[in-house]
Formats: C-alpha cells, sequence, structure tokens
C-alpha cells in the first residue's frame, strides 16, 4: 500500500486529483469506479472545476439504496448527477438498479455490466467500522454485487444526509469485496479523526473480513490519501 499523508481534506483531494489527472492525461483511464459520501466531495470539485473531459469514460458507481429512484434526491444516483455528472458528463455511467427489488436480478446483471467494463480506477471511502462500499464486517472476500441490510453504525452515519432518521433507506445493492478487488488501482480517501482507527485497523492489523478494508493489503496497486487526522494513529 502506498500512503500519502496531506495536512488537511483539501490538500489531500488535490493529490487524489492529481493521481487522476495524469492518468486521464496517459489515456489510461477508461473505466473509473465512483464512491459518494462526504469524502470524495472535494474531489469531485475539483474534477468539476478542471479541464478533464470524461465524455469518452464510462463511470461505474459502487452502490446505491434499495427502493430509491434515480430521481430521489437522497439517492446516489442523484448525488453523482448533482456533484459530478451535470458538470461533467461521461460517456455512460452505471449503478445497481436499486428500483429492482429481484436481488438476484440486480447482482447478475450488475455483475455483467462490471465485467464488461473492467474499473480502471476505483475511488473509495471508508466506514468507522472498516466498511468498503456498504461491505460491511463479515462480508466474505468472495462478494460480488449483492444486497445488504445496513448496519445501525451505517444507519446513523448516513442519517445526517437526510430530514429524519427513519427515512433511511435499510438496505442497499453493493459492488462485493471481490468486485473491488478487481479494479487495476484503487485510491481510498479518508479523511478525520474518526476514520482513524479504521485506517490503523485496515493498514496494520491482519487481512480479516472483520475490518472489510483490510483486504487492501493484498490487493497490487493502492493508494490512501489521508489527511493528517485520519493517519494519526498508524
Ligand atoms: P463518508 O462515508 O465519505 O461520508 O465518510 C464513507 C463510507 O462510509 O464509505
Amino acid at each position: 500500500m502506498k500512503i500519502i499523508t496531506a495536512e488537511t481534506a483539501a490538500a489531500a483531494s488535490k493529490e487524489a486529483f492529481n493521481i487522476i489527472a495524469d492518468r486521464m492525461q496517459h489515456h489510461q483511464l477508461h473505466v473509473l469506479g465512483l464512491a459518494t459520501g462526504s469524502t470524495p466531495c472535494g474531489l469531485y470539485r475539483l474534477l468539476c472545476a478542471s479541464r478533464l473531459d470524461f465524455r469518452q469514460v464510462t463511470s461505474v458507481n459502487l452502490d446505491e439504496y434499495v427502493g430509491l429512484q434515480p430521481t430521489d434526491p437522497q439517492s446516489y444516483h442523484y448525488f453523482m448527477q448533482v456533484h459530478l455528472f451535470r458538470a461533467k458528463p461521461f460517456k455512460e455511467s452505471f449503478f445497481p438498479d436499486g428500483t429492482n427489488l429481484d436481488a438476484a436480478a440486480v447482482a447478475k446483471e450488475y455483475d455483467q455490466v462490471l465485467a464488461a467494463h473492467p474499473v480502471d480506477l476505483q475511488v473509495l471511502g471508508i466506514g468507522q467500522n472498516g466498511h468498503i462500499g456498504f461491505n460491511e464486517p463479515g462480508t466474505p472476500f468472495t462478494s460480488r454485487t449483492h444486497r445488504v441490510v445496513l448496519t445501525p453504525s451505517t444507519i446513523a452515519a448516513n442519517a445526517r444526509f437526510f430530514a429524519r432518521p427513519d427515512e433511511v433507506p435499510r438496505a442497499a445493492y453493493t459492488m462485493g469485496i471481490a468486485s473491488i478487488m478487481a479494479a487495476k488501482q484503487v485510491l481510498l480517501m479518508a479523511f478525520g479523526a474518526q476514520k482513524a482507527p479504521a485506517i490503523r485497523q485496515a493498514v496494520k492489523g491482519p487481512v480479516t473480513p472483520a475490518v472489510p478494508a483490510s483486504v487492501l493489503q493484498r490487493h497490487p496497486n493502492v493508494t490512501l490519501i489521508l489527511d493528517r487526522a485520519a493517519a494519526s494513529q498508524l
């Protein structure tokens, strides 16, 4: 694992931007894996303000809530429209189909999307419990796209985006751990002291499904981009 530590989240986002811009300039980025949440917002602002052109690039998102329409302001589809796609259209953009309640069909369809569009670079955040995507502790490393019931801590962490905690969906579709590991390159960003224990366990702890992000120790091309606070327990 390569670790880049910047003083602030803004400076760390610039590091992530520079890596993506470099891959774009070398025509090495055909499929970009994207994440939602607060962490990548600074990166997306930099991408929006840049001259980079993604109209020949395909995007695939990590996850989507079950039961929300793409037009629902709480859906991850909508989040990506607002934070990136309106300013920077992609050739095509894929999400697991949150409107389809048939989990097996959604998983099969999204696994086919991922097989047809192998990810060159996956942008990733990390949960305080070490989750990646919505792969909560205990998720098998062999998992592909699947439906998850969110843990109370993840529901609580996501409640800040909703008017009321009971509006947070209880389930999501997510790329699995094996799906994430299939990306040629992973950029995991983490900011703030609340992420420091998860970063320590992911980097220094044993590789275990109890800390999903620890699997990245086995990936050949991972860069962690941290601010000083998230790196404070390394
Ligand atoms: P955050 O979420 O970027 O909003 O902290 C990251 C995650 O839970 O994966």
